[in-house]
């Protein structure tokens, strides 16, 4: 019989209480206590009939969890997630990884010596979607990326910006909250990025962050990408309100937010559109669309039975903290090109700093 395992969930806000939800719906994995200081979260607890503490360090005590859903605040990633860490706890943790690079760093230096399970919840990464995407793409169907177009009209609504961490620079801001996700799945399916440019504005909200981006993107393998990104722009056209991932809180309009188009053909996400022609590309001749085949999933739920699947030793995280923090360098990078109006190249020499652990047998961890 398979161990029953005992999560708490940190920090249950408007994520974190997607976690609680999911957890209730799976077998296997159980919702062992809350730890977040705030009423509501006190209140939730009660309502489930589950403790919840005020502090990581009274639940590792209580000795009640055997793993930890991170779903705090950017600036708490590095405390919380080093200390559950180094209690021998496995760690879910939020994206991003960090709230800045130096702090990535150190949670990067502290998983890998500890060689503890951390999981960056690049939730996407889950989703059936993006695994067919990702298999259509690496074996050649749209052929080499020529131009993409991602877009993420996201109109927040003003209690949004109640939290006060959500208008600071450094926590909040469409780029580190949202961009986040796209430029992970752009290096996903298409390799490393080589250099940026980058607009952003903050003259729609007027808050110390921006509101509104626009970005350049080259690849180190060839292809260029455009993202648009704004917490104050309304449409359709972004993943979160056309996937259907998180349906509790979000709308799955019938629209794209991602177009590839490849030297053989093109491919529009996350409706699985591929678009090919009868014989080698012509503008002048129809293209032939048709759906990639997928089996629908819940990512997030996906997302949790990797992670019991890394809790009990059975697997190696798919989306590391080494690889959320390539995530954050390229972000840095976007944001120096915005700050400076100039092309930024995207240096990743800073991951080489931190060496991987290396099992007995000398394969890397
Ligand atoms: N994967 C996704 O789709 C997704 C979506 C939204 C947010 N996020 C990420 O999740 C994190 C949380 O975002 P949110 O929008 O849910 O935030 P939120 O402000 O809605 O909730 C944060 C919660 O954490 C609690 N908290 C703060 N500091 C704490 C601490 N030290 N210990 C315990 N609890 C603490 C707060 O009281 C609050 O209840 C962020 O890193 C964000 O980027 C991910």
């Amino acid at each position: 019989m398979r161990h029953l395992i005992d999560i708490a969930v940190v920090g249950a806000g408007a994520i974190g209480r997607t976690h609680i939800h999911t957890l209730s719906q799976m077998s296997g994995v159980r919702l062992a206590a809350l730890v977040d200081p705030a009423a509501p979260a006190i209140a939730l607890a009660d309502e489930i009939g589950i403790p919840c503490f005020a502090s990581v360090d009274d639940l590792i005590n209580s000795g009640r969890a055997n793993a930890a859903i991170v779903a705090t605040p950017n600036e708490t990633h590095l405390p919380v997630s080093e200390m559950f860490l180094r209690a021998g706890i496995p760690v879910l943790l939020e994206k991003p990884v960090a709230e800045s690079l130096s702090s990535a760093l150190q949670l990067l230096a502290v998983a890998e010596e500890t060689r503890v399970p951390l999981l960056v919840g690049h939730h996407r990464r889950h989703n059936p979607i993006i695994r067919a995407a990702h298999q259509a793409i690496r074996s050649g169907r749209i052929g080499d990326l020529v131009m993409a177009t991602v877009t993420c009209s996201l109109a927040k609504d003003a209690g949004y910006f109640d939290a006060p961490w959500r208008r600071r620079p450094g926590a909040g801001g469409p780029l580190l909250i949202n961009l986040v996700h796209e430029i992970d799945l752009l290096r996903h399916f298409f390799g490393e990025i080589a250099t940026v440019q980058a607009i952003s504005s903050n003259a729609r909200r007027g808050l110390p962050v921006e509101d509104t981006a626009a970005v350049c993107l080259a690849f180190k393998a060839g292809g260029l990408a455009t993202l648009c990104i704004s917490d104050a722009a309304a449409g359709p056209w972004a993943w979160d309100l056309t996937a259907g991932e998180n349906l509790a809180r979000f709308p799955a309009h019938d629209a794209s937010a991602h177009h590839y188009a490849g030297s053989r053909a093109g491919l529009s996400l996350p409706d699985l559109t591929l678009w090919e022609p009868e014989a080698e590309p012509n503008w002048t001749r129809a293209l032939r669309p048709s759906k990639l085949p997928v089996i629908q999933a819940d990512p997030y739920e996906v997302q949790i039975a990797h992670f019991a699947d890394l809790v009990r030793r059975k697997a190696e995280p798919l989306v590391s903290a080494r690889d959320a923090t390539a995530n954050l360098i390229v972000l840095d990078a976007i944001s120096a090109a915005a700050d400076s109006g100039r092309a930024v190249t995207v240096d990743l020499s800073p991951l080489q700093s931190i060496s991987p652990s290396q099992n007995k047998d000398g394969t890397v961890q």
